[in-house]
């Protein structure tokens, strides 16, 4: 019999959620104007993470990018913004809303650390040397992605100073970081390092629920951009509901308790299990654990969060995909994240001892298998490397509002993608709106389906057979 989609105790969950499905109504405060409940809430997050002004949001990191974006434009009449490749798609949309034009930085990319490591300070001077040199105005505006989805981070004060010193707003899209700044041994929190706006994606790793985030004003960015605070709550009114949910803001109220509760002490748990279930796997043999393994250390200069667990594959002769199959299929493991040659896990507080043993057991009978049963047919070398960087011929804004049409992936060499196609997650980006297709990036995004990755955009995701892509038309 197939299962219920709809069993009874969902039906009963959800008639005592609706208990407190409320609107805003008189006593319950307004999202875009809190002087009540949501303002206090508010308060007790900007205590906790030692912001300037906290908001919270219902729509996700994705309306905190967004919102960031638009306020940079309004302050600043910001007309570029330097952003490294590796950005979330969200990024891409922030930077069509807003009119800021990317400058593009390629971050270092290393295979055996999962891909895109986070920008460094180096490559963001001499993006801005770069523009300067090419008679440009500056970007007024940075973006950093700081702890990569993979989980690696830097101490971002030196990239602060030199973003500040030429006047421009740093922006730190912080979504997979939330808990950094209560927990021990983790990586500074870039509201403690300078940044000016900061994106948590609340749901990811603390209690709160799905949809939910925190869009943070830096504690001296009001003095270093007067009218930031104004700009950034117009532009959360422009990207979020004027209904929002008070499920969801209930439960960034429970998630700011959880994590103010003995210093930490939710935070602290999560990371001693993920330390403990790195060690258990990093034992397996041909398995090879990111940081736990002496060949495959976290290198100088670049920090990682414990709580996530990078498995690399390399050894087993199986892909992410054909592993990721197996421990879901088989094992009822369900991966944080699925790369080529990587599988990445992740454990918080809310993970048990019986957890860690169910997903060291999975891994267990996976590394035993293989590659009896799943020896991968393809050959990952031909994605290893860094993808291709397909040339900038027209405004992302422009690009992104054209007309577009539906292209055969193998006819799309020489036109002008209207879309963002990513491999997701993590979510970079292999063309953006505005960006020629060339041989190499159609070749590669032909290989990244074959390896069965997560490849999405709008004529490509894995429920269509065909693979298209969305270019601008030519009689536009
Ligand atoms: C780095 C980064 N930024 C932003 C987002 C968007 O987050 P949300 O799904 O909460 O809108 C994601 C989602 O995975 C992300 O990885």
């Amino acid at each position: 019999m197939p299962a219920d989609p709809n069993p009874e105790w969902a039906r009963r969950l959800l008639d005592e959620l609706r208990v407190i499905d409320m609107t805003e109504s008189p006593g319950l405060d307004n999202l875009h104007y809190p002087s009540g409940c949501i303002r206090e809430v508010e308060r007790r997050a900007e205590k906790l993470f030692g912001s300037a002004r906290s908001y919270i949001l219902v729509n996700g990191a994705t309306s905190g990018v967004q919102a960031s974006l638009l306020a940079a434009r309004m302050v600043l009449g910001a007309r570029s913004v330097l952003v490294p490749r590796n950005a979330h798609r969200s990024m891409m949309t922030a930077m069509a809303m807003s009119g800021l034009e990317p400058v593009f930085v390629w971050p270092e990319h290393n295979p055996n650390l999962g891909g895109y490591l986070p920008l460094d300070v180096e490559r963001i001077k001499e993006a801005f040397e770069r523009e300067v040199a090419r008679g440009g105005r500056p970007p007024k505006a940075v973006v950093v992605i700081n702890p990569t989805y993979c989980g690696f981070a830097r101490n971002l004060s030196e990239i602060a100073e030199i973003t500040h010193a030429s006047g421009a707003i740093l922006i730190v899209d912080e979504a997979h970081g939330t808990h950094f700044k209560v927990g021990r041994e983790l990586p500074p929190s870039a509201l403690d390092c300078g940044a000016d706006l900061v994106v948590h994606g609340a749901h990811k790793t603390t209690v709160a629920f799905t949809q939910t985030a925190f869009l943070h004003v830096g504690p001296s960015a009001p003095e270093r951009f007067p009218g930031l605070i104004p700009a950034v709550e117009e532009s959360l009114r422009a990207v979020q509901t004027t209904s929002p949910s008070y499920i969801l803001m209930a439960s960034l109220q429970q998630a700011i308790e959880v994590l103010e509760r003995d210093g930490g002490q939710w935070v602290n748990r999560g990371v001693e299990r993920a330390c403990e279930l790195s060690r258990r796997l990093a034992r397996i043999p041909r398995l090879s654990v990111v940081g736990y393994d002496p060949s495959n250390p976290v290198p100088p200069g670049l920090m990682h969060d414990p709580g996530r667990i990078l498995v690399n594959l390399a050894e087993l002769g199986v892909t992410g995909p054909q592993a990721a199959r197996f421990l879901v299929e088989e094992k009822g493991v369900d991966p944080e994240m699925v790369g080529l040659q990587h599988i990445l896990m992740i454990c918080t507080g809310a993970d048990s001892e019986e957890d860690i043993d169910t997903v060291e057991a999975a891994f267990r009978d996976l590394a035993e298998r293989c590659p009896r049963e799943h020896s991968s047919q393809f050959d990952v070398s031909l994605l290893l490397g860094e993808a291709p960087r397909p040339a900038r011929v027209m405004s992302l804004r422009e690009a992104f509002l054209s007309m577009a049409e539906a292209v055969d992936l193998d006819q799309a060499a020489g036109r002008i993608s209207a879309d963002t196609v990513v491999v997701y997650p993590p979510g970079a980006p292999l063309i953006t709106p505005g960006e020629e297709f060339d041989s190499a990036t159609v070749e590669y995004i032909t290989n990244a389906r074959k390896a069965g990755l997560n490849v999405l955009g709008r004529g490509v995701h894995s429920g269509l057979a065909e693979t298209k892509v969305f270019c601008v038309r030519s009689s536009n």
